[in-house]
């Protein structure tokens, strides 16, 4: 049950954060202007049903720590800090202000909430465990968060409405270098952190921790081949839409399934995430 909850907790912070940055990082050009204006509206209740399911993830972790005596004074403030950030994100969106930098700093400030109460932030020398755990998470939410985006506001919109195929071509171009420097910062930070909590080679297979970051990586290596696949095949075939309309709709309708695809393959690694963060770490003994 911790672990559903903890799943619960991290898909709803990817979801909040493609709501809330995906459009202000990524969708800034005019050639993707016109897309962003018709997504709008999605985006709103995106980013309302993100928050929403965000409190009630912490409530829910918050309330099973209760109910198995572990929750702690910390608990207890980081709980309240949450709710306070999303009451904030709540009035803000209310009063129809959600292009402002605001949510997206308190969303960044959400997932600092989770690197703090997580096993970087009980070593002894946390600061820079909690850095490093902090850019791991927002870098993964920034990345995935993007890729649900696509799934379930953009892909849909561009299937009803052709005449936007080329923004979206335009708006994956634009969105892989995000993409890559966010592989780049995970996996550089997967392996710092992973020097702190796998004591071995041998650690790596003969534990379940060792095993669940085995599985998360074999993940991360297919999600970067999605990402290729839709930069290098997808885009092109979008962008000649004047020429090809036909090809290009096919190419949406294929970059829907396989969007849908990678944002399923998305859940299933931070489901690996989520269980490293509740097992124990891979220390086996000498
Ligand atoms: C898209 C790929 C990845 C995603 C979505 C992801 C996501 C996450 C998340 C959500 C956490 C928990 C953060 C927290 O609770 O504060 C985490 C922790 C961690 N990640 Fe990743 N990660 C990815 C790739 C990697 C890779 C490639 C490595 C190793 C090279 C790695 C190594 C770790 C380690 C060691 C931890 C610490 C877990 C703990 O607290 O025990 N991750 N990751």
């Amino acid at each position: 049950m911790s672990l559903l909850a903890r799943w619960l907790v991290f898909a709803a912070l990817v979801l909040l954060a493609g709501a809330v940055a995906f459009a202000p990082l990524v969708m800034r050009t005019k050639a993707t202007a016109a897309l962003r204006t018709a997504a709008a509206p999605a985006r709103a209740r995106l980013t309302q049903w993100a928050a929403l399911l965000t409190a009630l993830a912490f409530v829910l972790e918050f309330v099973l720590r209760l109910f198995d005596g572990v929750a702690t004074m910390r608990d207890a403030v980081l709980f309240a800090v949450r709710l306070a950030f999303l009451i904030g994100m709540a009035l803000m969106l209310r009063s129809g202000r959600n292009d402002a930098p605001i949510p997206i700093a308190a969303s960044a400030a959400l997932v600092l909430t989770q690197s703090l109460s997580g096993r970087s932030a009980s070593r002894p020398e946390w600061v820079l465990p909690v850095l490093a755990d902090w850019i791991h998470f927002t870098f993964a939410a920034t990345w995935l968060g993007g890729v649900a985006y696509f799934a379930i506001v953009l892909a849909p919109i561009v299937l009803r409405q052709r005449q936007l195929l080329s923004d979206l071509g335009a708006t994956i171009e634009r969105f892989s270098p995000l993409a890559i420097m966010s592989v780049l910062v995970i996996g550089l930070t997967g392996i710092m952190q992973s020097a702190s909590f796998v004591s071995s080679f041998e650690a790596l297979f003969d534990t379940d921790y060792g095993r669940a970051l085995l599985v998360k990586t074999g993940l991360f290596a297919v999600l970067i081949g999605f990402g290729a696949f839709h930069q290098f095949v997808i885009s092109p075939q979008l962008r000649a839409w004047r020429a090809r309309a036909q090809s290009s709709y096919e190419a949406a309708r294929r970059f829907r399934v396989s969007i849908t695809a990678e944002a399923a393959v998305s859940a299933l690694t931070l489901a690996a995430a989520a269980t490293m963060t509740v097992l124990p770490a891979a220390n086996l003994a000498p």
